[in-house]
């Protein structure tokens, strides 16, 4: 038996509905918004939704109790949780928090500046009668290929300033002063919102035309592999799996937790949140080409282009209410954005302070510097590249490759069944070993290895979005071996304090 001697010293969620929230706002992201409705329509509509849902029940909902059971066994971040399976995996914990934070969020900080952007061009509906010459030409001003770097866009730095002042706010206040209490306003302003939007944009005429493309399935292209490489990569994104993040949020539940049941909430509730927003962004589509007559190909080229290029269109044609209309829908875009970036500072804030005992202040402190400066690459007129490369290689295989590791090292080397123990314990709702113990064990790994290889097959053929291939080595691949470069340094270094101490231990 471990003593539990950290127990009264970790900082822990005041409310069990904080950490409720705060967990679906880290799920609830951009990607629910953005990529969702984009992938629905590029992948087969309606048949979509197979994979999707296969995907959500085979490897989101299985691997969420994993994190979830993890980070509250363990009591500790993602480093910390493995370090206590043993020093070597280490290296796990931090690799998954070094990409995401130096990787992912760079890039999606960027984004969020963007839609702060929209938001402020919202008041006078900025974007003029062209959305695709303003976004790609004005403001981004997109150069000719990833090492043409041209300037930094002033607009974005300015916002992304605001993106990360608003990361390093909530992070340094705290767990409850924080992030539990940025998430209660958050999450039902979001809710709020999308529900609002949602509505308005059903009621317009040509909605059900709209609807009828996004849900009408073709379930011909369930064929194609790279649909299930879609929805199996969207589930783990959309669900911050793979991040650290879950199990840092965890790690401040107290001893008496509902795993399984949470784990299934905050599943359902953002699968269901992303169907549900998908019909108002296909509703206001529909409208569009009602109005215009034209074909819905013409403008949802791209995932990026759904939100920037085809919505601001969208929002000029509407017969009233323009400004307000922008406003919401960027303001929603800001709001589930952010709630994502500051779990992954505060997955990051935690592990560096299990480790190295620094204070919360001064770690967050330097990591959103640093943050912030490391996102000025996606600032250059060269970052869109920038971020289609690092996007699809940390997400495509970074995410992946650390979840098949965590399945491993949870399920064969510190053994699904006493995992399982330790939720069920303390969980109304059991997970059994025919379920979970073999998902987890082989299910999982199974199809995540299977999906890696048809990845990598689909990689050799050709280079990933017709960039330079040298373009792709440099950023895409490097970018995930430079951080497990680091990750395996800063895991050689000893821990000022055992890491296991920190375990629950079953009494
Ligand atoms: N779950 C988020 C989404 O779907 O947009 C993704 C995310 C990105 C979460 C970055 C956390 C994060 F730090």
């Amino acid at each position: 038996m471990v003593k539990d001697i950290f127990a009264h010293h970790r900082s822990q969620w005041k409310t069990h509905i904080g950490f409720l929230l705060a967990a679906i706002g880290s799920a609830i992201g951009l990607g629910n918004i953005w990529r969702f409705p984009y992938l629905c329509y590029k992948d087969g509509g309606g048949a979509f939704l197979i994979p999707y849902f296969i995907a959500l029940f085979v490897v989101g909902v299985p691997l969420m109790i994993l994190e979830i059971g993890l980070g509250h066994k363990m009591r500790g971040s993602s480093p910390a949780s493995f370090a206590s399976i043993g020093r070597k995996w280490e290296w796990l914990g931090w690799w998954q928090v070094i990409f995401v934070m130096f990787g992912i969020v760079l890039y999606y900080s960027v984004v969020i500046s963007w839609c702060f952007n929209f938001f402020f061009y919202s008041f006078k509906l900025g974007w003029g009668p062209d959305p695709n010459t303003f976004f790609f030409k004005k403001f981004l001003m997109v150069s000719k290929g990833p090492f043409d770097l041209g300037d930094l866009r002033t607009p974005i730095l300015f916002c992304l300033l605001l993106v990360w002042f608003f990361n390093w706010l909530i992070v340094f206040s705290g767990v409850q002063k924080g992030l539990e209490r940025a998430n209660k306003i958050f999450m039902p302003i979001l809710l709020l919102l999308t529900a609002f939007i949602v509505l308005w944009s059903i009621g317009l005429p040509g909605a059900l035309k709209g609807i009828a493309v996004y849900l009408k399935p073709d379930f011909s292209r369930l064929k194609d592999i790279k649909v299930w490489v879609d929805a199996f990569g969207q589930i783990f994104f959309t669900l911050s799996l793979g991040f650290g993040i879950m199990v840092a949020y965890a790690s401040y539940l107290p001893k008496k937790s509902q795993i399984v049941r949470d784990s299934f909430i905050i599943t359902v509730v953002n699968c269901v949140f992303s169907v549900f927003a998908g019909f108002g962004v296909f509703s206001i589509l529909g409208y569009m080409a009602n109005s215009t007559s034209k074909a819905f190909s013409d403008v949802v080229s791209q995932s990026i282009g759904l939100a920037f290029v085809a919505y601001p269109k969208a929002i000029s044609m509407l017969p009233a209410f323009q400004k307000e209309f922008g406003l919401i829908f960027f303001g929603i875009l800001v709001i589930a954005g952010l709630s994502s970036a500051i779990s992954i500072l505060e997955a990051f804030t935690s592990a560096i302070i299990d480790k190295f005992h620094y204070s919360r202040k001064v770690v967050v402190s330097i990591l959103s510097i640093a943050g912030f400066l490391g996102s000025i690459i996606f600032v250059t007129q060269a970052g869109m590249y920038w971020l289609d490369i690092v996007d699809h290689f940390l997400t495509q295989y970074g995410l992946v490759i650390v979840a098949i590791f965590e399945c491993i090292v949870v399920g064969w080397i510190y053994k699904a069944a006493k995992l399982r123990e330790h939720i069920n314990h303390y969980s109304l709702w059991h997970i059994n070993k025919w379920w979970w113990d073999i998902s987890v064990k082989i299910v999982t790994p199974m199809v995540l290895v299977m999906l890696l290889v048809s990845s990598l097959i689909e990689e050799f053929s050709k280079p990933y979005g017709g960039y330079p291939w040298i373009a792709i080595i440099v950023i895409g691949r490097d970018w995930l071996i430079y951080t497990l470069f680091f990750a395996v340094i800063v895991s050689s270094h000893s821990w000022k304090t055992d890491p296991r101490h920190r375990m629950i231990s079953l009494e």
